[in-house]
């Protein structure tokens, strides 16, 4: 079996961090827009830090500008996600991005995501879940917003709530407001934190926001009884391996702490956040981890099996998918 054959569940994937970067190159031509900055000699993006990458994320993220440049951008990263195998993507979504967190305009906007993805689903069978996002760094006042849309159109497509951006702005009890809020309407939450932000980090988000999932939170293996938490409680780690490694977290695959958390009982899943800029994929994440910690069908069987325990999809869907 090919790397490319083993189903995989993806719970952890910004829409626009998946932009090709020949779609983004595309829709600024189509624009006149210059955005030359935002791409290297190679062509694919550059940037020298986490900070200029959240830079040339948003530079990148400017050339979207309509419900229709969204549609289109779901339908290229579904392709190329169901190329990969991917069965089942939860994708975050950011109406800070789609129409300024208006929520008639954020219902525009995931009207013909729904569509594409509807499109998607027919043709390669690859079925998507939203999960609206805030954005640290923009501050708690500016998080109620995309707080109020996720909860206005929370339901069988948007399933959940969650935090990115620089996770060592503010606190996680400075966007209780947007979390309690998110809950409220029934939906699942999940938050940034243990990438850029420590063990405290990680603590703050389960006991402040209520977190049931954790995106990255491998910084958690440098605290032992945080480990033996999260593996007691069942929080789960939406694990960004390659992201961690393109982003200098840690030096090599070999050092990244993926095997030693699933050792020590922590349930771990497997994604790519921003394949394009990280210069990975599903399927060069697997190769990876076969080759850092010899993973083999069982290993991946098990990480498969946490994501669909995980995911934020109502349980016919997951019927479907098991
Ligand atoms: N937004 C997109 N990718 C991110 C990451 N790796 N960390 C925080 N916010 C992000
Ligand atoms: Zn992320």
């Amino acid at each position: 079996m090919s790397m490319r054959d083993f189903p995989k569940l993806e719970l952890h994937l910004h829409l626009e961090g998946a932009a090709p970067p020949a779609f983004i190159r595309g829709l600024a031509r189509e624009k006149s827009v210059d955005i030359s900055g935002v791409f290297g000699a190679d062509g694919g993006y550059a940037f020298r830090d986490f900070g200029h990458f959240l830079q040339v994320y948003e530079a990148a993220t400017s050339v979207l500008t309509t419900p229709e440049d969204y549609a289109r951008l779901v339908t290229a990263v579904l392709e190329e996600s169901a190329a990969n195998g991917v069965i089942y993507s939860e994708v975050f979504l950011s109406p800070d991005f789609c129409g300024g967190s208006d929520v008639a305009a954020w219902r525009e906007y995931l009207h013909a995501m729904q569509e594409a993805a509807a499109r998607a689903e027919a043709r390669d069978g690859i079925v998507l879940r939203g999960v609206v996002t805030c954005i640290r760094h923009f501050g708690p006042e500016r998080a109620r917003a995309p707080a109020l849309c996720a909860a206005e159109t929370a339901g069988a497509f948007i399933t959940g709530f969650g935090i990115a951006g620089d996770e060592t702005a503010g606190r996680p009890r400075d966007f209780t407001w947007s979390f309690d809020l998110a809950r409220e309407a029934g939906l699942r939450l999940t938050a940034h934190a243990g990438e850029w932000g420590g063990p405290v980090s990680v603590r703050e988000a389960i006991a402040d926001l209520g977190v049931e999932r954790i995106g990255h939170g491998v910084r958690a293996a440098e605290d032992p009884r945080l480990v033996d938490q999260l593996a007691e409680t069942g929080v789960v780690l939406e694990v960004c391996p390659g992201s961690n490694v393109a982003l200098g977290l840690y030096p090599s695959w070999q050092r990244h702490p993926i095997q030693t958390l699933r050792e020590r009982g922590v349930r771990v899943t497997v994604s790519t956040d921003d394949p394009p800029f990280f210069r990975t994929s599903m399927v060069r994440e697997y190769e990876e981890l076969a080759r850092a910690f010899g993973w083999e069908a069982g290993d991946f069987l098990e990480i498969a099996r946490n994501a669909l325990d995980a995911a934020f999809c109502d349980a016919d869907t997951k019927g479907r998918l098991a």
